[in-house]
C-alpha cells in the first residue's frame, strides 16, 4: 500500500520532470556553408547597404546617436537706430522715438517708411469722407443724432449734409482724405537705419542657453559690424536696407506702401561638437500686401485750442521668429538604431536562405535530408536547417 503510493508519487515527480525539461532545452540553428558565388555576392551586398545606411543615414545624415530638443525658449529685444530729415508740420528731424512702432524693442515692430498727412485736426462737426460706406443721406431723419458711423470717423449729428448727400459728424476734423501715398514723402534715408537684434535662447532639456550677442565681444566687435551673409555672419546689427534687398525687392519698392518681412534666426546646436552653436538669420518677405497704420500727434495752437495731426503711416513691419533645435549624444538611440540595423541583417540572411533554396540546382539535397543530428553530451537533439512551412514550400 505504502509502497505502491511511494511508487506512484515517484513516477509523478518523473511526469513532472518530462513536462519540465522543455524548460532546459535549448535548440540552435546548424549553419550550411555555401559556395554559391552569386549567393555570397548577394549577401555581402546586402550587409554593406544595411552598414551603409546605418553609418551613412542613420548616424551621420539623420544624427542617430543624438536625442534633441526642438522646443527652444527665446527673447528677443531690438533697438533701431538712425535719423531722417523729413517735412512735416510738427518736426524736420524724425528719431527712432518718433518712426518705430512700438517704441520699447518688441521682437514685432514697424519702421515707417512712408506717410500721408492729414494737418491741423480740431474736434468739432464737419462732413465725413464721402469714401466712408452707409453714410448717404437725403433728409435729416435719415442721420440718427449720436450715432458713430461704421467704419468712420465720428458720430452723427442728425443733420444731413445736403449738397454732399452725407450725414454729418462730430470728431477730429477735417477728416482724413483717403489717398494714394506719395513717393516724394518716402523716408529715404530710412534704407539706412540699422536694427539691433539681441537674441538669447535656451533648451531646457540639455540645460543650455546662448546668446547671438557673446558677452565678452558685446562692446568690441559688435558695437561697430554691419551684418553680411559673408563677411560678418553673426553681426546682430542689420542695415534695413539690406533686410529688404535679401527678400529681393528694392527698398524704394516696398518704402511706398509698406511690407511685412519675417526675420528668421535658426539656431541649429550640436552640443556634442562645440558648447557654443550660432545663429543663422534669414529673411522672407511675408506678405505682398502693402503695410498701413494710423497715428496722431496732439498739440495745442497759439490759441491754446487743442489739435492734432493725423498720419496714415506706410512702413515696414518686421517680424522676428526664433527656431532652433539642439542634439545632445544619448546611448539609448544609439543602441536602439544599432539593434534596429542587426535585426535588418538577420533578416537579410534570412532572405539570403530563400534565395538559396531557389537557385540551387539540387535542391533536393536540402530538402530531402529531413533533419540533421547533432550531438551533444547529453543527448541527440533533432535540429531542423529549415523551418517545418518553408520546406513543405520548397521540396515541390
Ligand atoms: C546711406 O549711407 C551711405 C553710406 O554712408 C550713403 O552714401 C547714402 O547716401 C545713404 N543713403 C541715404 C538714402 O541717405
Amino acid at each position: 500500500m505504502s509502497t505502491s503510493s511511494a511508487t506512484g508519487a515517484g513516477m509523478a515527480w518523473q511526469n513532472n520532470q518530462n513536462r519540465l525539461q522543455f524548460l532546459f532545452e535549448y535548440t540552435t540553428v546548424s549553419y550550411v556553408g555555401t559556395h554559391n558565388k552569386k549567393i555570397g555576392l548577394l549577401y555581402r551586398i546586402f550587409q554593406l547597404t544595411i552598414m551603409g545606411y546605418l553609418i551613412g543615414w542613420v548616424f551621420l545624415k539623420n544624427k542617430g546617436y543624438q536625442v534633441k530638443d526642438d522646443t527652444i525658449e527665446s527673447s528677443v529685444v531690438t533697438k533701431v537706430k538712425g535719423v531722417a530729415r523729413v517735412n512735416t508740420i510738427d518736426s524736420n528731424l524724425w528719431g527712432p522715438e518718433d518712426y518705430v512702432f512700438p517704441n520699447q524693442g518688441e521682437n514685432f515692430l514697424s519702421i515707417l517708411t512712408n506717410f500721408i498727412e492729414t494737418k491741423e485736426q480740431t474736434l468739432g462737426n464737419c462732413s465725413e469722407n464721402p469714401d466712408v460706406a452707409n453714410n448717404d443721406c437725403s433728409k435729416n431723419e435719415e442721420c440718427t443724432a449720436g450715432e458713430a458711423v461704421r467704419a468712420g470717423n465720428g458720430i452723427k449729428t442728425g443733420v444731413c449734409l445736403i449738397p454732399n448727400g452725407t450725414c454729418e459728424i462730430y470728431g477730429w476734423c477735417p477728416t482724413e482724405r483717403q489717398r494714394e501715398p506719395d513717393p516724394a514723402n518716402i523716408v529715404r534715408e530710412a534704407e539706412n537705419f540699422t536694427l539691433y537684434i539681441r537674441n538669447f535662447i535656451r533648451f531646457s532639456r540639455f540645460n543650455f542657453s546662448a546668446s547671438n550677442v557673446p558677452k565678452e565681444n558685446r562692446k568690441l566687435l559688435f558695437k561697430r559690424c554691419t551684418y553680411d551673409e559673408t563677411l560678418h555672419p553673426y553681426c546682430p546689427i542689420f542695415r534695413l536696407g539690406d533686410i529688404v534687398n535679401k527678400t529681393g525687392h528694392k527698398f524704394e519698392e516696398l518704402a511706398l506702401k509698406g511690407v511685412s518681412i519675417g526675420v528668421l534666426i535658426e539656431w541649429l546646436c550640436d552640443l556634442d561638437k562645440d558648447t557654443e552653436c550660432r545663429p543663422h538669420y534669414s529673411f522672407v518677405c511675408l506678405d505682398k500686401v502693402s503695410f498701413d497704420f494710423r497715428f496722431a500727434r496732439y498739440s495745442t495752437d497759439a490759441a491754446g485750442k487743442r489739435q492734432r495731426t493725423f498720419y496714415k503711416a506706410f512702413g515696414i513691419h518686421l517680424d522676428i521668429m526664433v527656431c532652433g533645435v539642439a542634439r545632445r549624444f544619448n546611448i539609448i538611440p544609439t543602441i536602439v538604431n544599432i539593434a534596429s540595423a542587426l535585426t535588418l541583417m538577420a533578416a537579410g540572411s534570412y532572405f539570403c536562405d530563400i534565395m538559396l533554396l531557389y537557385t540551387m540546382k539540387k535542391r533536393s539535397v536540402y530538402t530531402e535530408s529531413k533533419l540533421d543530428r547533432v550531438t551533444t553530451n547529453d543527448k541527440e537533439i533533432p535540429v531542423q536547417i529549415m523551418p517545418e512551412g518553408l520546406k513543405r514550400k520548397f521540396s515541390l
